[in-house]
C-alpha cells in the first residue's frame, strides 16, 4: 500500500504525471510554446532572433545563472506581449496553453489573461479580446477534455483607467465565459488600493476575486486582500508567514492559497526550494494549491511543481492529495460544476494511486 504520509520517500515524475491535477493560478502570457514564438517571429519578420532559439529562450525564460529577482522575471513579459499580434495569435496560444495543461493530467485549469497586454500592439479593446479567448478556450476545453475557467487580470502598475474597461467588459460576460478577476503586477512598487472599490464592485456583481499579494510585497498585503478585497483566492501569499497575526487570519479567513513554488524562486521570493513555506502553511491551517504560475516563463509543467513539493518542499502524497481537493473546492466554477469536479478528482487520484502501486511505480 503506498503509504500517502511518507515524507522519506522520493518518487519520480512518472508518478506525479499520472496523478490527475487541477490549476487555479496559470498566466496564458506565460505559457507560450517557445516554438510558437519562433514561428511567429518568423512570419511576422519581427526584429527578433528567430533564427537563433537559444537567444530567444533567454529573452522569454529564466535561466539557470540569471538574477533570481522579480525585475528580470517580469522583464520577460516585455517581450512577449511583441507576439500577441493578431487574433488568431490569441486564439492559437489560448488553444496550445490549455492543451499542453490537458497533455499533462491537469483535469481542471483555471487560466488568467490580461486584456492589455495581449490588445496593446493592434489596439484590440478587451472586449473583443475576452471573446477571442473565449471561443478559443471552449474549443480546447472540448478537443482535449479538460475543464476550464477563464479569470480576467490586470496589473496593478497600469492604469486604473485602463483597468475599468476590462472590468466592464469581464462583468458583462459574467455569465458568459468569464469566471472572475485578478489583481497582478509589480505588488513592490504599486499598491493595491486604488483597484479596490472597481474589484469590490465586480465582485458583488457576481466575479469571483483574486489578487496577487504577499509574494514581491509582504504579509501586510495579504491582510489587504483579505479585508479590503475580501478575497476568495490568494495569488501566492507566501510571505503571509513573515506575520503571525497575519497567519492566522489566513487561516481563519478560508481563503485559498494559489502556491507556486518554481515562480517564487526564479522571482527571488524564496532562496531555496528546500525551505519554501508552502509546507509551512499548510501546517498553520492555510488553504494551500499547487500551480505553475508562468510555465512557459519558468519551463515547467505542473507536474514538475508536484515533484518538487514531494523530493525537496517535503509534501506528503497526503498532503498533495488534500492539496488537490482544495483546489476542486475552490475552483472559480457553479456549485453543481464544483461538486463534480470534487467528486471525480477524488475518485480518479484514488485509483490512480492504486494502479500506481500496482504497477510498483515509485
Ligand atoms: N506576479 C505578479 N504579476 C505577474 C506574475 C506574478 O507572479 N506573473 C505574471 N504576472
Ligand atoms: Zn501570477
Amino acid at each position: 500500500m503506498i503509504e500517502l504520509m511518507d515524507t522519506n520517500s522520493t518518487r519520480s515524475k512518472k508518478f506525479f504525471r499520472i496523478l490527475p491535477k487541477i490549476e487555479l493560478h496559470r498566466h496564458l502570457e506565460g505559457s507560450l510554446r517557445l516554438s510558437t514564438m519562433l514561428e511567429i517571429a518568423q512570419s511576422f519578420d519581427l526584429d527578433l532572433p528567430y533564427s537563433d532559439p537559444p537567444f530567444l529562450r533567454q529573452l522569454v525564460q529564466v535561466l539557470p545563472g540569471e538574477p533570481y529577482t522579480y525585475r528580470n522575471f517580469l522583464s520577460k513579459f516585455k517581450t512577449l506581449r511583441l507576439f500577441y499580434r493578431t487574433p488568431e495569435i490569441i486564439h492559437r496560444i489560448t488553444q496550445e496553453a490549455i492543451g499542453d495543461a490537458a497533455e499533462d493530467n491537469v483535469r481542471h485549469l483555471e487560466m488568467r489573461f490580461t486584456p492589455v497586454a495581449l490588445g496593446v500592439i493592434r489596439q484590440i479593446p478587451a472586449e473583443e479580446i475576452i471573446d477571442i479567448v473565449v471561443t478559443a478556450a471552449e474549443e480546447a476545453r472540448k478537443k482535449h477534455q479538460i475543464s476550464t475557467s477563464l479569470i480576467v487580470s490586470m496589473n496593478r502598475h497600469e492604469s486604473l483607467h485602463l483597468a475599468e474597461k476590462v472590468v466592464r467588459a469581464a462583468v458583462d460576460r459574467r455569465n458568459d465565459g468569464i469566471a472572475g478577476l485578478d489583481l497582478a503586477g509589480d505588488e513592490a512598487n504599486f499598491p493595491a488600493a486604488p483597484f479596490a472599490d472597481l474589484l469590490g464592485n465586480a465582485r458583488k456583481d457576481g466575479l469571483l476575486l483574486t489578487i496577487h499579494a504577499g509574494e514581491w510585497g509582504g504579509a501586510e498585503n495579504v491582510v489587504e486582500a483579505l479585508q479590503l478585497f475580501k478575497a476568495d483566492r490568494i495569488g501566492h501569499g507566501v510571505r503571509v508567514m513573515e506575520d503571525a497575526d497575519a497567519v492566522l487570519l489566513a487561516a481563519e479567513s478560508g481563503a485559498t492559497f494559489e502556491v507556486c513554488p518554481t515562480s517564487n524562486l526564479q522571482s527571488g521570493v524564496c532562496s531555496n526550494l528546500s525551505t519554501h513555506p508552502m509546507k509551512r502553511m499548510m501546517d498553520a491551517g492555510i488553504k494551500v494549491t499547487l500551480n505553475t504560475d508562468d510555465p512557459g516563463v519558468s519551463a515547467i509543467k505542473l507536474t514538475h511543481e508536484y515533484v518538487n513539493a514531494h523530493n525537496v518542499m517535503q509534501l506528503t502524497v497526503g498532503d498533495l492529495r488534500k492539496a488537490t481537493l482544495d483546489a476542486a473546492q475552490n475552483a472559480f466554477l457553479n456549485g453543481s460544476d464544483r461538486r463534480h469536479l470534487v467528486n471525480n478528482i477524488g475518485k480518479e487520484f484514488d485509483q490512480k494511486i492504486k494502479i500506481l502501486e500496482n504497477e510498483k511505480v515509485i
